[in-house]
């Protein structure tokens, strides 16, 4: 049966008043479909894009992860047998890397179709990597870690009010003297890009949907704290639609560090990446490493 709150449609005419409406700027975190990453075709989409060497829209080039991987250890003093906690893994890129090195591994996703693929490719290979299928933001450890790593902008995705939750819950899954290890974006990511901007695709089939469909996109900025919207409003050939909305928060070595102090972790250190490059006023990323000193 078709739901005719989402379609776009009525009495065989567009609703232009219901467009008009879809198209404005929503408020702050406004949420849109629940399922981007665990949508059946999505997800397949983001897997064969996470596996692919030469892109790195889900996840980082390999050589890149490896020098991640290999800076975290020397950086840190990682050891063998310390337990680390991958959130948002993927298909188990960073996991494998670390188990390889003799850490004990832990990858949480929810993703289905990525824990899968991680599961298989662990069971193949006789790795004893524990991948479990969870939202990170309902993680619930008691100094169970060495480290947690959370890569790839994924931190700046949530609303302040998960942001503050998720921290909690990493601060109290750390052991003392823990780290947690993550990545965000400064204001310099979409410089050139910045302010409000719309565009549009047809597609017979591809991203978004198996079938013929029209994507309108806007990105909206919200200038005062720092946030942007990437918001996609996928029409079906029958007028359904479907609203897919990526917050992406910016930040400042100032402004993470106040979020986690009031988590409880109080000293961090500020990079321009999770490789160990020094940050300047130019960076388009931060990569943060805190520390849970007591
Ligand atoms: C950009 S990808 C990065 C994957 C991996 N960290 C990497 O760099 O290869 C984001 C991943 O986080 C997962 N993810 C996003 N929000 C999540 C949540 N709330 N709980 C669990 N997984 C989540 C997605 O399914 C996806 O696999």
């Amino acid at each position: 049966m078709v739901d005719k709150k989402n379609n776009i449609t009525i009495n065989n005419r567009l609703n232009i008043q219901m467009l008009k409406e879809l198209l404005k700027k929503p408020a702050l975190y406004t949420t849109g479909e629940k399922k981007i990453w665990d949508d059946p075709h999505i997800s397949k989409q983001m897997l064969k894009y996470h596996l692919n060497p030469d892109q790195h829209l889900a996840s980082r080039k390999p050589e890149t992860i490896e020098r991640t991987v290999n800076w975290l250890f020397s950086h840190l003093g990682l050891i063998p047998g310390m337990e680390v906690a991958d959130l948002g893994c993927g298909p188990g890129l960073y996991c494998t890397r670390f188990y390889q090195k003799g850490l004990r591994v832990t990858g949480i996703d929810f993703s289905l179709n990525s824990i899968n693929y991680a599961q298989d490719y662990a069971r193949k290979h006789g790795f004893n990597i524990k991948y479990i299928y969870q939202n990170y933001l309902e993680l619930d450890y008691q100094e169970k870690f060495d480290i947690i790593i959370l890569i790839y902008y994924d931190f700046g995705v949530l609303s302040l009010a998960d942001q503050k939750h998720l921290l909690k819950k990493i601060y109290q899954a750390l052991k003392p003297g823990g780290y947690f290890v993550f990545d965000v974006t400064t204001p310099s990511m979409r410089k050139g890009v910045g302010g409000e901007n719309k565009n549009w695709e047809l597609q017979e089939e591809g991203f978004w949907q198996p079938a013929p469909y029209l994507m309108l996109y806007e990105q909206f900025h919200y200038a005062e704290e720092n946030v942007y919207l990437d918001q996609y409003l996928i029409v079906d050939q029958g007028g359904q639609i479907k609203i897919f909305r990526i917050w992406e928060s910016n930040y400042t070595p100032a402004s993470i560090r106040q979020l986690l102090n009031e988590a409880g972790f109080v000293t961090q250190e500020v990079w321009g990446d999770l490789q160990g490059s020094p940050f300047n006023k130019d960076s388009v990323s931060i990569g943060v490493v805190a520390h849970k000193t007591d």
